[in-house]
């Protein structure tokens, strides 16, 4: 299904407690300011605080798409083995493509 960005600003409660985006500053994870393109593990602000498995993935060519994006928050530990983001997964296809949706209105 399409994704919703208005609803998927409501599903992203659940990551906010770790992430920035907009004007809004995240404490524990990188800003999601302009991830949709980005290569995983690049951030420069965050770049001391990855996980090795995360910089390896990006070395290795993962690149933040829509596609990989769900597919993380869907799983992360099976995405990116050894990631130290601390997040079960969304179950809820709809939820995965509305927070993707929200996401992406704040990437180039
Ligand atoms: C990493 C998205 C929930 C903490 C990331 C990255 C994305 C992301 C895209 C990779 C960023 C990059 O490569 O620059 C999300 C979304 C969430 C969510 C959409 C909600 C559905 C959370 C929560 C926490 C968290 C709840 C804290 C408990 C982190 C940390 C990293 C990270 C610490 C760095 C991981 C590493 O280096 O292995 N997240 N996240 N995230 N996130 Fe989240």
């Amino acid at each position: 299904a399409e994704g919703n960005a208005e609803a998927g600003k409501k599903v992203f409660n659940k990551c906010a407690t770790c992430h920035g985006i907009g004007d809004k500053k995240g404490a524990v994870g990188p800003s999601l300011n302009g991830v949709v393109g980005r290569t995983a593990g690049t951030l420069e602000d965050y770049k001391s605080k990855y996980s090795k498995p995360m910089v390896a993935a990006g070395a290795a060519g993962l690149v933040w798409s829509e596609a990989e994006l769900a597919a993380w928050v869907a799983d992360p530990k099976k995405k990116v083995p050894g990631t130290k983001m601390v997040f079960p997964g969304l179950k809820k296809e709809q939820e995965i493509a509305d927070v993707v949706a929200y996401v992406k209105s704040f990437s180039p």
